[in-house]
C-alpha cells in the first residue's frame, strides 16, 4: 500500500484508488450548475482492512450515494481550509485487495463552486447564448464532484454530458453518439489514457470549430473563429512534430485548442485533447502562440508523467518550460532563441524571488504544502527554477546524452505520478550505465538537496545574449533624457524583444519622467497595442512614472482581460498609485472575473474579509 504523499487531499487513496470515472452530468444554464451522477470505480489496496472510502469535496451538494448499486451510509464532514469537506462512505465489509467497488454519487454543484465560470449571453461576444467553462487545476475538481482530488491518482473517464449548446471536454468525442433530446443533446467523450482529476474539463456554449492542422482544430465563438484559425494554423503541425522528435509520438490522438472568452484566468490550461486558452494569444501577429507550444508540451510533462502532489509541481512546469523552449528553438532557429527565452525566464524568476524575499518557502523548488492552498503558492518559481534545474542537467551531461534520457524518463513514468526523489533516482540510474562512465564525477557533483530545498536563486548560467543585447542597448539610450525615440527603434523586433527592452526600462534605478513614459507609449505604439503583454508591460512603466493620464487605460485593460498573469500585477500596481481607482475598477469588474481570479485579487487588494462578510 503506497502511502499518501499529497497534503492537499483528504482522501484515503492509500486504501482505495479510482480506476474509472463516469460523469453523467447535465449542464443547467438556468440554475448555473452541473447536476447528475458521477460513478467512481475504486480498487481496494488493502485486504478488507479499510472500511470506508474518503473523498474530497468542496461546496458540492450531494443527495445520495450508492455503493455497488445499494444505498450506503455516508456523511459530508465539516469543512477545513484549504482542502474542503471530506465525504466519508462506509464500506462495512471492506473489499479484498484488487476488488473494485462502484460508488455512485448523485449531486449538483452550488453557487460556491470555484471550478466553473458561467457567462450570460450579454457577457459573450456574439450575445447568442450563455457560456460555461471549468478550470480544475490545482484542487478545484472537488468542487465539481466528490473525488480523489490528487495528481497521485489517475483514472480513465467516460463523459456523458447533456447541454442545449455544443460541449467540449477533455476526452475524445465518441463519433455519432451525440443524441438529440429535444432542446438538449447528449455529448459523449472518452478518455482512455488515465488522467488525474485536475485534467477533467468541460466547456459549453455557442462554439464553432475550424481545422488548424492534421490532428488539430480550433474551437471558439463564431465571431472569433477566422482570426483564431489564422493565428494557429501555420504552427500546430510544426509544434507537434518538433515535440514528437524530442520525446516520442503523441499518445492522445487529437490535439485541439479551445479559445475561451477573455475572463479565462490563465494563459493556457493543458486539458487533454482540448487545451483551453486565453483569447489574448489571438493577437493578430502570432507573437503569443508560445503558450500553445507550452500546453502541447504538457501532453508529455504533466499529462502523461505527473507530479504526485503540488509540492513537486516543478516536475510538471519546469519540464514543460524546458520542452517548450526546445520546441520553439527547433522551429525558430536554435540556441540563441532558446537562450533569449531563458533570459526572459531568469528575469521573471529574479523578480518573483525579490517579491517574496529570498528566504521565503515559496522560492524553493520543492514547496511544502501542509496547510497551504496551491493557488496561494503558485508563482513563476516552479516554472523557471524547475526549467533551470532541467537545463543544468542537460548541460552537465551534454545535449546528445540528455536527448537519450528524455524519452527514457517519459517512457518509464508514462501514466504514473512521481516525486522529485523518484526523478533523481531515474536520472542517476540512467547515467550509471557503463557507456556514461566518463560522466561519473560530473553526476556525483549534482547538489540534489540544494537544488530541491534551497530558497532564493539557483546558480546563474552563462547565457547567449545575442538577441537580448539589442534590447539592452536601446534601454541604455532611454537613460538619457535627451534621447529622441523613433518607431524604427523597434519596428523589426519580435514582441518578446520589445518586452525584454521594457523590462530593462522598468528596472532603471530612476523611473522615466512622465514625458518620457508618454513618449514611450506613443512612439512605439504600446498604449494602442493589441498585444496585452506589451500593453501591460508599458502600463507598469507608466505607473512607476506616476503618469496619471495612463491610469484609466490600466482600468480599461482590467475590464478587458481576466488572465491573472496580467490582472494581479496590474491591480497591485494601480493599488499603489490610485487605490480608489483600483477598488472601483475591481467592483465594476467583479462579475467579469473567474471565481479563482476574483478570490486572488481580493487577497491582493486586502478586501477579502469585507467581501466575505457582505
Ligand atoms: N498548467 C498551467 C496553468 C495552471 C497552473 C493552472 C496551476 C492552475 C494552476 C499551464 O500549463 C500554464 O503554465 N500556463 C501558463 C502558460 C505560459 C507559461 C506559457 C499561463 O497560464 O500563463
Ligand atoms: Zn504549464
Amino acid at each position: 500500500m503506497a502511502p499518501i504523499r499529497d497534503p492537499n487531499t483528504l482522501s484515503n487513496y492509500d486504501a482505495w484508488r479510482t480506476r474509472h470515472t463516469t460523469a453523467n452530468l447535465k449542464i443547467d444554464f438556468t440554475d448555473k450548475c452541473l447536476r447528475g451522477s458521477v460513478i467512481l470505480e475504486l480498487e481496494s489496496q488493502t485486504d478488507k482492512a479499510s472500511k470506508e472510502i474518503i473523498l474530497d469535496s468542496s461546496y458540492v451538494a450531494v443527495s445520495s450515494i450508492k455503493l455497488n448499486s445499494a444505498p450506503s451510509t455516508w456523511e459530508t464532514k465539516a469543512r477545513t481550509e484549504p482542502n474542503g469537506s471530506p465525504v466519508h462512505i462506509a464500506v462495512p465489509e471492506g473489499a479484498a485487495k484488487g476488488e473494485v467497488v462502484k460508488v455512485e454519487i448523485e449531486l449538483a454543484t452550488t453557487d460556491k463552486c470555484t471550478a466553473l465560470q458561467w457567462l450570460t449571453p450579454a457577457q459573450t461576444s456574439n450575445k447568442a447564448a450563455p457560456f460555461m467553462f471549468s478550470q480544475c487545476q490545482a484542487i478545484h475538481a472537488r468542487s465539481l464532484f466528490p473525488c480523489q482530488d490528487t495528481p497521485d491518482v489517475k483514472s480513465t473517464y467516460d463523459f456523458n454530458i447533456t447541454s442545449p449548446y455544443v460541449v467540449v471536454a477533455s476526452g475524445v468525442p465518441v463519433p455519432n453518439e451525440t443524441k438529440d433530446l429535444g432542446e438538449e443533446k447528449l455529448y459523449k467523450f472518452q478518455q482512455k489514457v488515465p488522467i488525474p482529476s485536475y485534467l477533467f474539463a468541460l466547456s459549453s456554449g455557442d462554439i464553432a470549430s475550424a481545422p488548424v492542422g492534421k490532428r488539430s482544430c480550433v474551437c471558439t465563438g463564431p465571431n472569433e473563429l477566422k482570426e483564431s484559425q489564422w493565428e494557429l494554423e501555420g504552427d500546430m503541425d510544426k509544434f507537434l512534430e518538433a515535440a514528437e522528435k524530442i520525446v516520442f509520438p503523441y499518445r492522445w490522438g487529437e490535439y485541439n485548442v479551445l479559445v475561451l472568452p477573455p475572463s479565462f484566468p490563465y494563459g493556457g490550461m493543458e486539458n487533454p485533447i482540448f487545451t483551453f486558452a486565453t483569447p489574448t494569444i489571438i493577437s493578430g501577429d502570432k507573437q503569443n502562440i508560445d503558450v500553445i507550444a507550452h500546453e502541447l508540451a504538457h501532453s508529455w510533462s504533466g499529462n502523461l508523467v505527473t507530479s504526485c502532489s503540488w509540492e513537486h509541481f516543478w516536475l510538471n512546469e519546469g519540464w514543460t518550460m524546458y520542452l517548450e523552449r526546445r520546441i520553439l528553438a527547433s522551429i525558430h532557429g536554435g540556441d540563441a532563441h532558446f537562450d533569449f527565452s531563458a533570459i526572459r525566464g531568469w528575469k521573471a524568476l529574479e523578480e518573483a524571488i525579490k517579491e517574496y524575499g529570498e528566504d521565503h518557502e515559496f522560492t524553493k523548488l520543492c514547496i511544502s504544502h501542509k496547510g497551504i492552498d496551491p493557488d496561494d503558492a503558485f508563482s513563476t518559481v516552479p516554472y523557471e527554477k524547475g526549467f533551470h534545474f532541467v537545463w543544468s542537467l542537460d548541460r552537465l551531461v551534454g545535449r546528445e546524452n540528455f536527448d537519450k534520457f528524455i524519452p527514457h524518463y517519459f517512457g518509464k513514468w508514462s501514466n504514473k505520478s512521481l516525486d522529485s526523489y523518484e526523478f533523481k533516482d531515474t536520472f542517476l540510474e540512467f547515467f550509471s550505465a557503463p557507456e556514461y562512465s566518463d560522466l561519473k564525477d560530473k553526476i556525483a557533483s549534482i547538489d540534489w538537496e540544494g537544488r530541491f530545498h534551497s530558497t532564493g536563486l539557483p546558480p546563474k548560467p552563462e547565457f547567449d545574449t545575442s538577441l537580448a543585447d539589442v534590447c539592452y542597448e536601446l534601454a541604455e539610450k532611454w537613460k538619457s533624457k535627451d534621447f529622441t525615440p523613433s518607431p524604427s527603434d523597434v519596428s523589426s523586433w519580435t514582441g518578446n524583444q520589445v518586452l525584454v527592452f521594457l523590462n530593462a526600462v522598468q528596472d532603471f534605478e530612476e523611473p522615466l519622467t512622465v514625458e518620457q513614459s508618454q513618449a514611450l507609449g506613443k512612439v512605439y505604439g504600446l498604449s494602442e497595442s493589441k498585444n496585452a503583454e506589451l500593453k501591460a508591460a508599458y502600463y507598469h512603466i507608466a505607473m512607476r512614472s506616476k503618469d496619471a493620464s495612463a491610469y484609466q487605460g490600466v482600468a480599461d485593460l482590467l475590464g478587458e482581460v481576466g488572465r491573472m498573469k496580467f490582472v494581479r500585477p496590474l491591480y497591485r500596481g494601480l493599488n499603489k498609485v490610485d487605490r480608489e481607482l483600483a477598488l472601483k475598477t475591481f467592483e465594476k469588474n467583479r462579475e467579469f472575473y473567474h471565481p479563482i481570479c476574483r478570490q486572488m485579487v481580493e487577497k491582493d487588494l486586502g478586501v477579502a474579509e469585507a467581501a466575505k462578510s457582505s
